[in-house]
């Protein structure tokens, strides 16, 4: 992108555009709105529940039933998208994880309920094992190794369920190499050929995932690390050969997770490949500016609008927020 370099001073003043609202408005490079955002949803059995999360000051869990009346208000501020994460019943998580490909899963019914009552909103999913594995894992573990193959086949029958189920975007988070393509052509065969794949393209090993850990009740069950498959923060050459490869795969969408840590990435990804690119806030970074405003140490609001709006500037399209009611309440307002 050509800069030009501004006349000397005084012909230009750099701060004649500041000057007034109207002015810097009509300057702005970059607009943060209601349809930019992905929310996060944390869903469980019940009825009328919504829980709260410790580490998540704002972010509870709901029954289906809370969350057909919150993604109704959601889709009445303009929120296009919803991404659905489990919490699994405990007695329902094993080993062999075979809950995550049941039809009748809370993930798959909450996936036909939404789109029966909420035709326009899109619903993304999850696609990892942890959610329903014994250990925490994304993976299959065995002989406390996180297979690669038998962990792919398993993703292939929850992205299935899940595309049968109605899910418009699938969202693979779990690392593991051969997903995208082992899914893409699984899709096709089966008759899927429309429904997109966000893939979890960028993902580091990151110590900011620990309030969602919580939220899903993987935290005290994950045993070891998930270093073996996820990215090192260190490598950037890295995450840019692991969107290239999911490309060509077939992910439709990329993602850089977290967000705020690594705009780096989210920049050259969309600099490089020119496609559909999203960050995800994650858990970690909504739990530090939500403390911090409650401790009056940052203002909250200011913040959150701050950090959404630095992903736009960065080259996303999007961002996934647990703020994104919020947010797109503060935008309409
Ligand atoms: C796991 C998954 C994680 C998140 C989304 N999917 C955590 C992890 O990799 O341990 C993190 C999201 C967040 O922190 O908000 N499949």
């Amino acid at each position: 992108m050509p800069v030009h370099a501004p006349a000397p001073y005084p012909a230009a003043r750099l701060r004649r555009l500041r000057r007034t609202p109207a002015l810097r408005d009509l300057v702005a490079e970059n607009r943060l709105s209601a349809a930019d955002l992905i929310w996060p949803v944390f869903i469980r059995e019940g009825a009328r529940v919504e829980e709260p999360i410790a580490s998540m000051p704002g972010v509870v869990r709901l029954s289906v039933d809370r969350l057909l009346s919150k993604a109704t208000e959601a889709v009445e501020l303009g929120i296009t998208t919803i991404c659905l994460f489990p919490y699994t019943d405990p007695a329902l998580r094993t080993e062999t994880c075979d809950e995550a490909w049941n039809p009748d899963n809370i993930t798959n019914r909450a996936i036909r309920a939404l789109k029966a009552e909420l035709p326009g909103l899109s619903v993304m999913t999850d696609i990892a094992l942890d959610p329903y594995n014994a250990n925490g894992h994304d993976g299959f573990v065995v002989d406390g190794e996180i297979v690669n193959d038998e962990t792919v086949a398993a993703l292939v029958k929850m992205a299935l369920a899940q595309a049968e189920s109605g899910a418009d975007i699938l969202g693979p988070s779990d690392m593991m190499d051969g997903r995208i393509g082992a899914m893409r052509s699984a899709l096709e065969a089966a008759g899927q050929r429309d429904v997109a794949i966000l893939s979890y393209a960028a993902k580091f090993a990151s110590g900011f995932y620990g309030p969602f850990r919580d939220a899903v009740g993987a935290s005290g069950r994950l045993v070891g690390d998930k270093k073996t498959y996820q990215i090192n923060p260190a490598n950037r050459d890295e995450a840019l050969r692991c969107v290239a490869r999911d490309l060509d795969e077939g992910a439709d969408m990329v993602m850089i997770k977290p967000g705020m840590p690594y705009l780096d990435i989210c920049s050259t990804v969309k600099d490089r490949f020119g496609v559909p690119t999203f960050a995800y806030q994650v858990s970690g970074e909504y739990a530090m500016l939500q403390a911090a405003a409650q401790n009056g140490w940052l203002d909250g609001e200011a913040v959150m609008l701050e950090s959404l709006l630095a992903f736009k500037r960065a080259g996303c399209d999007g961002i996934l927020t647990y703020f994104a009611p919020e947010a797109a309440r503060c935008l309409r307002d």
